[in-house]
């Protein structure tokens, strides 16, 4: 199993170019199911999720082929409908698959989710979302059965603006009969994103960008060539490192997406300059203690809640990070007080106290962004660290040894 070793305390300096953004591709690549023909995709990222993306596509019968960032999806040959229990526990956005299928072939089965490494994390506001649009929803063995003749559009309002149940009932909605209504919709630039490439293939929807989506059904979507948006949660990664160490920009990225970290930086004492689609990051000269709640968009993100955790564990006084999005998303706390962090936990708050510097010692990865702090503390520990169960990050952080070795961070992988 992989592993990596970092030796921390390096200043880093130079360019880093963002990837295309994990979730923008994946609802994107179920989205071309829809298609009777060829979608194509460019700046894909090369991510351990995009590949299983691509092994469930192919399960369902697509052609895929995916060469230097450029994916091409034939949806044209789907003749299985269904997502197995063994790709969905792996990877929860394989639910993405529900709403494209149903919508065009009126009847999916794909395996329940099961819990993840922090919480329960439903998907009610899919199912019942579907049922509004007229679909029979069965569990039988683990399996959701969806089915209908053709949907019906109608009122949907969530309790909480899901990113995952407004992209399934987005894509579900385009296909259906008439008028489909999205209330308390997300708004994530991913959103947007699925949004405006549906529109390209032929869907008619009206208030992208705001929390009332309105779809007016169409009988068919049609091919389409596609730019994946850049990473916003990679570059905050990369942003929070240079906050800390660094000197350093980033290119392909978005500034826009990303206005409440670029504040919450400036407070806590980084310089930042932005153009249309770069950063540039001089390091604080102190890291000021700088509270966070994470929020929908255009809040904080909670996919960067863990990063800045460890940007405030070598502050110079006491912060608190609460997370609203996700109470429980907090395995990389622990870890971050092996690299000797000063980190409480009460329910969804992280106190915080910050350390004159953290140390180098071995930890491990338990999912994506956990594993993003845990290499942003070891680049700015003193001594060795080897980050374990390296996969996690490799779900979503494209050649990350290799971007932060441009850097000039000490960071090798190993295999032994
Ligand atoms: N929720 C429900 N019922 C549902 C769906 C969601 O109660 O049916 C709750 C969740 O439990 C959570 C909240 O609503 O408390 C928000 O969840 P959401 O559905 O928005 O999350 P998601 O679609 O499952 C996506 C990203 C996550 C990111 C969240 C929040 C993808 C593939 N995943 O998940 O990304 O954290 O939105 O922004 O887009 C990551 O990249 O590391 C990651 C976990």
């Amino acid at each position: 199993m992989d592993r990596l070793v970092v030796r921390g305390g390096r200043p880093l300096s130079g360019t880093v170019e963002i990837s295309g953004a994990k979730n923008a591709v994946l609802p994107l690549m179920t989205a071309a199911l829809m298609v009777d023909g060829e979608t194509t995709l460019k700046r894909v990222p090369n991510l351990k999720d995009t590949r299983t993306m691509i092994r469930l596509l192919d399960i369902v019968g697509a052609g895929v082929s995916f060469d230097a960032g450029e994916m091409s999806i034939d949806g044209s040959t789907v003749n299985n409908l269904e997502a197995p229990y063994d790709l969905v526990k792996t990877m929860r956005a394989s639910f993405y698959v529900l709403g494209p299928l149903l919508a065009r072939f009126g009847k999916v089965r794909v395996s329940l989710p099961g819990g993840c490494a922090w919480g329960p994390r439903p998907v009610d506001f899919h199912l019942k979302g579907l049922e509004k649009l007229g679909a029979k929803i069965t569990l039988e063995g683990g399996y959701i059965l969806a089915e209908a003749d053709r949907l019906k559009g109608n009122k949907i309002c969530f309790d909480f603006p899901s990113v995952g149940a407004t992209g399934n009932i987005v894509m579900a909605g385009v296909l259906a009969k008439g008028e489909t209504v999205i209330e308390n919709a997300a708004r994530e630039p991913e959103i947007v994103q699925l949004c405006e490439a549906l529109n390209t293939m032929g869907a008619k929807i009206d208030g992208i960008r705001t929390d009332k989506i309105i779809i007016e059904g169409v009988d068919q979507l049609h091919s389409a060539d596609l730019d994946v948006i850049p990473d916003r949660i990679e570059a905050g990664t990369y942003l929070i490192a240079g906050a800390a160490m660094g000197d350093i920009t980033l290119n392909y990225c978005n500034p826009k997406h990303l206005e409440v970290l670029i504040e919450k930086l400036i407070q806590a004492g980084a310089k930042i300059d932005t153009s249309e689609n770069s950063i540039s990051i001089k390091k604080a000269n102190s890291i000021n203690p700088t509270d966070v709640t994470t929020e929908v968009y255009p809040g904080f993100p909670t996919d960067l809640q863990a990063q800045w955790i460890v940007l405030m564990a070598i502050a110079t006084g006491s912060s608190v990070v609460t997370d609203t999005v996700y109470h429980d998303r907090f395995t990389h706390i622990p870890e971050l007080n092996r690299l000797g962090a000063n980190i409480k936990l009460r329910d969804n708050i992280a106190i915080i106290n910050g350390v004159d510097h953290l140390i180098g010692a071995p930890v491990m990865s338990t999912d994506i962004r956990a594993s993003a702090s845990l290499i942003l503390g070891a680049i700015m520990a003193k001594g060795q660290t080897d980050i374990s169960r390296v996969y996690h990050i490799d779900r979503g952080y494209e050649s990350i040894e290799k971007k932060f070795q441009a850097l000039g961070v000490d960071i090798v992988r190993k295999n032994d």
